[in-house]
């Protein structure tokens, strides 16, 4: 049954059924508005998750989706389902006139996809309007687009998985849970509680409607959780609709989950529904069998990167590459949710704090956030074109060169300078000097912002002043587009660009997980987070002086704006001061916690909320799914909680390799369960690391830092 795709994979090994499959005959179907359809965070929570799945559920897994043609084109190899059920239910629905798309998903772990075409199921949106108020009691207007389409698709889930139940039902004695992402999918959820299906509904918010909205503004959201009144808030924003939605969801399915515990606290309060298991975000961590493999992806990468520098600064570029730093941040458009306007406001003190000190280091500080644009802008496509014009005549006049050189020596002489460097070279070189001189500064943006007048990010370093002057020493690029390979400017993937640079920043204060710092974490690459973001938080609970480990975390709870702001400042200050060495060492450690946020680790918590979900309906089955797991988990060669968070001893013979961290015996998986009924993992915290040389250094630079 060895299965090849039309891009040539072999994806035979998933085929199997799932290796830790118990004997009961389970379904699990996955329902997100991003699957195959990349909007932000829920697409890598699903994607990155489906390999460690799969080993539960083989082919008894099934993701459901909207279809998407653009993703699906790239993303998806389309076919009959080889699941007969899954066949015949989107045959069912494709009689009634509903375009079901069937196929596997081209991502590691290969699993099915049914996705719906919202288009060919729209005509029927006002008669499901009527049956869900019916049902639900919540009216949906008609101008709000998204609102509709989470209403169309809630019902083409709920029809599928209708028939679905009924037919693997005929077939076998079968448990079916479905467990849905997010206020979007909420309808589906919602419908098949009310028709009271026999299906074991989880529900995972990301964020809460109300809690994005309201950051966004400008409430002082934290000091005010118990206070809001919610309908009216909703109601205000004219939002009422969708939280209602939200909030039905959440508690009408067996379990509610929130992907950390700072959105828990907020969904206590804003849905009234505390979650009942906490599900953090994990990623597909791929390790290296030698720690200098991806510092060498950081080096080939950060070439790239100063090819773009060297570009875009042409005539103004009077810094050395040597001493320049890379920070970042990225995401979408969520000026003050994201932290874009502390970042800018702490890089106008970083360049202040720079210039003030007398140092010889120049910050590239990158932004990366989609908005509408009108393309390129001419300037920053010049700056890469001279800087190719140049390159392309250097190495004219070396290969010249050195055809000349060999022909001077093959007759016995040593060439004289003349007799090298001629005038025509001189020539051409000094063509190419002038046509790379400039009157006008190298630009913060590197596309034409449609709304440029408006812009928030393009307004506040305008106000801050950061207009990559000369005497700046902090030098900035406002990229309005996610990063792609085939682009003609910066032509890199994101992964590649965030190895490449130095540090990621991404002072949030409305991140519900926050995947970019975590992205930053197991790619080795030190960065800023927030304790407002679930990220950070988790690394703070879970990780001693995260800071020493490449993690920041900046007070957004506790602090004031301007004290935030300064302490920001202060990090990415400290961060310059790290000497080459430094640095190297520090993305080590960093990397190294990447075990923390690998699915193997964090793939328990989703278990155990299918797990409740089903025994809440079928309590019969508790003793034999509970059986399953212990010999499971018993049985696994890397038990999910048992690893140590701590640096392993280093490799001597990698660079920059520390050599004096503990290495600590980790707690055994058979010893948490004993501990802990409820088995809510905990990583062993390493010992202070006040113990290790390296920590001490680098708190000494800091506090000389912060003395000068
Ligand atoms: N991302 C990307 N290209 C970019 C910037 C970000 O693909 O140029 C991805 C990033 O890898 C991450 C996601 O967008 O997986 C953002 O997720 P996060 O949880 O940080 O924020 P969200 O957008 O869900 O609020
Ligand atoms: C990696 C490479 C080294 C290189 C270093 C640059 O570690 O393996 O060869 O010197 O990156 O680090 P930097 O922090 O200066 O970009
Ligand atoms: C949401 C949140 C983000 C989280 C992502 C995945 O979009 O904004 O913080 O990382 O979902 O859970």
């Amino acid at each position: 049954k060895s299965l090849k795709t039309s891009q040539g994979i072999h994806f035979d090994q998933y085929l199997d059924n799932g290796e830790m499959a118990d004997q009961l005959n389970k379904w699990l179907l996955e329902v997100s508005w991003e699957v195959a359809n990349k909007v932000g965070g829920i697409y890598t929570v699903i994607r990155s998750k489906v390999p460690i799945t799969k080993k539960e559920y083989g082919n008894n897994y099934i993701c459901l989706g909207p279809y998407n043609d653009s993703f699906v084109k790239t993303e998806v190899e389309v076919g009959e389902s080889k699941i007969d059920v899954v066949r015949e239910a989107a045959n069912e629905m494709r009689q009634h006139g509903v375009h079901v798309v069937t196929g596997n998903w081209l991502i590691e772990g290969f699993p099915q996809v049914v996705l719906f075409d919202i288009g060919s199921a729209a005509h029927r949106l006002d008669g499901w309007k009527g049956d869900f108020f019916e049902y639900a009691r919540i009216g949906i207007p008609y101008h709000d687009r998204e609102s509709n389409d989470a209403l169309i698709f809630g019902f083409c889930v709920f029809w599928f998985i209708g028939i679905f139940i009924d037919k693997v039902k005929q077939r076998q004695k079968s448990y079916v849970i479905a467990h849905f992402h997010e206020w979007l999918t909420g309808i589906g959820l919602i419908m098949t509680r009310l028709r009271g299906y026999d299906c074991a509904l989880i529900f995972t918010t990301h964020a809460t409607l109300l809690g994005r909205y309201l950051c966004a503004g400008s409430t002082d959201f934290y000091n005010h959780l118990p206070f809001f009144d919610l309908d009216k808030e909703a109601g205000d924003r004219q939002i009422y609709h969708r939280y209602c939605i939200e909030r039905a969801a959440a508690s009408c399915a067996h379990v509610f989950t929130t992907v950390s515990k700072i959105t828990g606290i907020e969904s206590e309060y804003l849905l009234r529904k505390k979650p009942d298991v906490l599900t953090p975000n994990g990623l597909n961590v791929q390790v290296f069998a030698a720690l200098h493999e991806f510092q060498n992806l950081h080096a080939q990468n950060k070439e790239k990167l100063n090819a773009f520098v060297r570009g875009h600064f042409y005539g103004h570029y009077d810094f050395d590459l040597d001493k320049t730093l890379y920070f970042f941040i990225a995401g979408r458009y969520e000026f003050s949710n994201k932290g874009a306007d502390m970042f800018i406001e702490s890089l106008a003190r970083l360049n202040h704090m720079l210039k003030a000190a007398g140092s010889d280091m120049t910050i590239v500080a990158f932004l990366i956030f989609p908005t509408s644009t009108n393309n390129f802008n001419i300037e920053s496509l010049r700056g890469q074109s001279v800087a190719k014009m140049l390159r392309d005549t250097v190495q004219n006049v070396q290969s010249d060169i050195g055809k000349r050189l060999y022909e001077i020596c093959l007759r016995g002489q040593l060439p004289k300078g003349e007799q090298i460097l001629q005038p025509g070279d001189i020539i051409e070189l000094k063509k190419c000097i002038y046509a790379s001189q400039r009157s006008v500064l190298p630009p913060i943006c590197t596309h034409n912002v449609n709304d440029d007048n408006r812009d928030p990010i393009l307004n506040a370093l305008r106000r801050c002043r950061l207009f990559n002057d000369r005497w700046d020493r902090v030098k900035v690029i406002f990229h309005p587009e996610f990063l792609r390979s085939t682009s003609p400017l910066l032509p890199l993937d994101y992964e590649e660009f965030v190895r490449g640079c130095h540090l990621g920043v991404f002072p949030s204060y409305y991140e519900p997980w926050g995947y970019t710092p975590a992205e930053c974490t197991v790619l080795g690459v030190p960065n800023i987070s927030t304790n407002l973001s679930g990220f950070g938080c988790f690394m703070e609970e879970h990780v001693n002086e995260p800071q020493t480990y490449g993690i920041y975390v900046v007070d957004r709870r506790f602090k004031s704006a301007e004290e935030s702001v300064q302490q920001l400042a202060q990090y990415m200050f400290d961060f310059t001061r790290l000497t080459r060495r430094q640095r190297i060492i520090l993305r080590n450690r960093t990397e190294r916690l990447s075990e923390l946020l690998d699915w193997n680790t964090l793939g328990i918590y989703y278990h155990r909320a299918r797990q409740m979900a089903l025994t809440r309906i079928h309590p019969e089955i508790e003793d034999e799914m509970l059986r399953f797991t212990n010999e499971s988990l018993s049985n696994q060669s890397t038990p999910v909680v048992s690893r140590s968070s701590t640096p392993a001893p280093p490799d001597h013979d990698d660079e920059g390799s520390d050599e004096d961290e503990e290495h600590h015996t980790p707690q055994t998986s058979a010893d948490q369960k004993a501990n802990d009924q409820t088995y809510r993992p905990s990583f062993p915290r390493p010992a202070s690391a006040t113990h290790l040389p390296l920590d001490k250094q680098f708190r000494a630079a800091a506090v000389a830092a912060a003395n000068a």
